[in-house]
């Protein structure tokens, strides 16, 4: 056992106080892989770590507890072999290219870096060929390496699309969401502004859910991604309930959309992470339920064998013609959207060889 605890890898949670920084920490406890070392605040640093979250009935282990919440800086991380970083916008995107610098491996959650030429943005069951980037990084002699994971409506989406897309061909996707109240941070909107109400505007996200996603289901060629050539329209909404972001989308084809056979392609659907049985893989990535009032929020967003990192789709049906379909998908925003497909990536390049 002390053998195993030795070649773990050790790494550093940024921001790791946050809504999402907090995910990270329930489920690197006991991680086969990785040992959690360092864990950075803004507020906070220089308390233990058990004091300051508030991430109510997750476990945290007596060690990350323990840990003294250390200042994010390029100085305040120590070494680690692996550092993830759900950092706010602006701290990311000038903090997190100095890391590389100094040579360490970054998975990121924050947005500034990923649409960057030579980095990946991966879903590791939708792209994990786009880890090849890494070998480009290398070649421009970068010393550390950057990854970035989506948007948390763009990952869900994305899972979603890819078996569509690789089985009928897509066209165009208009996808509508309700997206809960964590997707904007601790504390985010105001209780009065969101309760008892729905607010039709998210800054910046409907951008990024009609980008991020042609990215990830794009190939990689010379100058770097050349995305998919459909086209998505996003209308983003925020609503009154805590995790989970639910997606209405509208789908057209090139080939006929039965939506018995979309529902069986969903259901069947799996990726590298369940081939190669990722510790933090689910069995089934995408969960399809025929009940007519699901997926709900609630209800589903701890669906399947890794709590919050399967989507759930019902609802799948017709649209107005035999090459269109309506479906609605439920996705864990901080952990699928986050720091759950984030250490999925970083389990994955682990297994590759990619962080060594
Ligand atoms: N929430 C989601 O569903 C979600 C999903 C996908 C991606 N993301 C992205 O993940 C990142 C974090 O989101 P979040 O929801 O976890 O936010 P959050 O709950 O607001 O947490 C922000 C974290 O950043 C720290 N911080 C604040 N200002 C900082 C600064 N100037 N420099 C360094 N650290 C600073 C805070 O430390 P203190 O607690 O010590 O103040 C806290 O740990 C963002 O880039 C967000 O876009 C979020």
């Amino acid at each position: 056992l002390r053998a195993q605890a030795r070649t773990k890898l050790r790494v550093a949670v940024l921001a790791a106080t946050g809504m999402v920084g907090q995910r990270y920490v329930t489920m690197l406890s006991d991680h086969p892989y990785f040992r959690l070392t360092t864990v950075t605040g803004q507020s906070s640093v220089g308390k233990p770590y058990g004091q300051v979250i508030s991430s109510g009935p997750f476990p945290v282990s007596r060690e990350a507890k323990d840990l003294t919440v250390k200042p994010t800086s390029v100085d305040g991380i120590g070494e680690a072999d692996l550092v993830f970083s759900p950092l706010p916008t602006e701290a990311a995107m000038s903090l997190e290219p100095e890391l590389v610098k100094r040579g360490y491996n970054v998975i990121t959650d924050a947005s500034p870096h990923r649409m960057d030429r030579l980095v990946p943005l991966v879903v590791p069951e939708v792209n994990p060929s786009h880890l090849s980037l890494l070998q480009r990084q290398r070649e421009a002699g970068w010393k550390g390496s950057l990854v970035a994971t989506p948007n948390c409506t763009a990952a869900g989406l994305a899972l979603v699309l890819k078996p569509i897309h690789a089985e009928l061909g897509l066209k165009r996707v208009l996808v509508s969401t309700m997206q809960a109240v964590s997707g904007a941070g601790y504390p985010g909107v105001p209780s009065l502004d969101i309760l008892d109400n729905v607010i039709p505007f998210i800054k910046d996200e409907e951008d990024k859910v009609e980008t991020e996603p042609l990215k990830m289901l794009g190939s990689v060629g010379k100058g770097g991604v050349k995305p998919a050539g459909f086209d998505i329209s996003a209308m983003v909404h925020r609503v009154a309930t805590t995790d989970g972001h639910l997606e209405s989308m509208y789908v057209e084809t090139e080939d006929s959309f039965n939506p018995s056979k979309v529902a069986e392609l969903l259901a069947r659907f799996r990726g590298e992470p369940q081939e190669l049985r990722l510790p933090s893989a689910p069995a089934e990535p995408i969960i399809v339920t025929k009940e007519d009032a699901r997926p709900q929020p609630r209800l589903d967003r701890y669906a399947g064998t890794v709590p919050g990192m399967s989507v759930v789709v019902g609802r799948i049906r017709k649209g107005l013609d035999s090459k269109s379909g309506r479906l609605t998908m439920l996705s864990h925003n901080t952990i699928r959207g986050a720091a759950g497909s984030t250490i999925l990536t970083a389990e994955l390049m682990y297994r590759k060889g990619l962080l060594g």
